[in-house]
């Protein structure tokens, strides 16, 4: 059985540091990183969790204490992960769309670098040469992942070298002597299957006798955890024992390193967000159960329209009824659409699961309203990990003329 917060623990949790508020199970952090190890069982295989995610310093102490990787999308991402006691050497800074001198900050910061783009990696060539190995992250041309705007290997797609420029990402190269270590694909978010995977290997076997420098080859995150009950997720015993058989078929490619990127997959399902019933509106068409938060907390409904589960913690065993579930935004703010939930009271204590992942992180004080708490729980006991916002909080850096 996984490993699960109670009940009685949430509504703990609720009273003491109010609502809304994203709860984390370390626990089930640490369970999740097992899985991984435990499924691909050898040293040949690098994981570096994808900290966009979540953040919190908390949640990277829990992972690097567990012994992962980290990767960053920003340099800010890369200052947290210092920040956090990642060793430079298990920083992975694989960024896009950014100017030179955020490259140059790593360097000098001594982490690993991928780069997304020709123009950067000749800069990179004239200033570094051969005295700083670095890796490229390919666009491979496949559509993958759950929904179009976490697809990022497609053909249209913004990130990565296009593979059909290899002419070109050779030429750079070897004009500037560059140490090419790594080679990095990450075709999307919400990934169910494996074969998606040996997708992109084929890919980058192609591409590898190019590189006598390489070390490792890097596939990304993307790994589909289940939101609903029965949903579909990527099987990774399945994806551990197709890829190492991959890379093993090849004399080449037996000895290089395989790095992976999972963000959801450690922390989508440790993160809990309990919100509470503000208003109850009975409609001629639909029921509605407005809560104390909005997307400005939890996005992703609104944005990748993503589901969702939602429990009733205060009243579990109610006659189940559909609510469309709203929040308080000045927009038309919905969480979840005719979703049958016991009786829902104003009060009532919601829950939201899997809102570890993308949850907290991507949240705003749109509306002017706080982003919510963040509370840790390790080995059951729960500890505020981040203040909820306060007044102040929304003027500050704002330059007040006070004439
Ligand atoms: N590596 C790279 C280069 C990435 O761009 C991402 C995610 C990951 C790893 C981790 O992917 P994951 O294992 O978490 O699926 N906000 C969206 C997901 C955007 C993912 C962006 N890149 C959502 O809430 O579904």
């Amino acid at each position: 059985m996984a490993t699960e917060l109670s009940t009685a623990l949430l509504q703990q949790i609720a009273n003491e540091y109010g609502t809304p508020v994203y709860v984390y199970d370390a626990d089930k952090i640490k369970e999740q990183y097992k899985r991984l190890i435990t499924a691909f069982n050898t040293d040949k295989v690098r994981f570096f969790y994808a900290c966009k995610a979540l953040t919190n310093i908390n949640i990277l102490k829990v992972l690097k204490n567990e012994g992962c990787n980290i990767d960053c999308s920003s340099i800010n991402e890369v200052k947290l992960a210092l920040y956090a006691g990642f060793e430079p050497k298990n920083i992975l800074y694989t960024s896009n769309g950014i100017g030179f001198e955020e490259i140059e900050e790593a360097q000098s910061l001594g982490v690993i670098i991928n780069i997304d783009s020709l123009s950067n990696l000749e800069k990179f060539g004239k200033k570094f040469g051969n005295s700083y190995p670095v890796g490229v992250r390919l666009r491979p041309n496949i559509l993958a992942g759950g929904h179009l705007k976490i697809s990022t290997g497609h053909d249209k797609s913004k990130f990565g070298i296009p593979v059909e420029q290899l002419d070109l990402l050779k030429a750079v190269v070897q004009q500037y002597d560059i140490q090419l270590t790594n080679l990095h694909i990450h075709t999307g978010s919400d990934i169910k299957d494996a074969d998606i995977f040996l997708k992109g290997i084929a890919v980058l076997f192609d591409i590898i006798p190019h590189f006598p420098h390489l070390k490792s080859v890097d596939l990304g995150g993307g790994f589909k955890v289940a939101y609903k009950e029965d949903d579909p997720y990527l099987n990774i015993e399945e994806l551990a024992v197709k890829v190492l058989q991959a890379f093993e078929a090849h004399e080449r490619t037996r000895h290089l390193q395989i790095w992976f990127e999972p963000g959801k997959f450690l922390v989508s399902e440790c993160g809990y967000f309990i919100t509470k019933v503000n208003v109850l509106k009975e409609t001629a068409t639909t029921t509605f159960a407005g809560v104390n938060s909005g997307f400005n907390h939890l996005i992703r409904p609104m944005f990748y329209d993503a589901y969702h589960r939602i429990e009733n913690i205060t009243n579990p065993q109610g006659a189940i009824k559909e609510y469309t579930v709203t929040g308080n935004i000045c927009e038309t703010d919905t969480f979840a659409w005719s979703r049958p939930l016991p009786e829902v009271r104003e009060g009532d204590l919601l829950v939201f699961r899997n809102a570890g992942a993308y949850g907290f992180e991507m949240s705003s004080n749109y509306n002017s309203r706080f982003k919510p708490a963040e509370v840790l729980v390790e080995s059951g006991k729960p500890r505020l990990i981040r203040k909820r916002d306060v007044f102040e909080d929304l003027l500050r850096n704002q330059i007040i003329d006070t004439e």
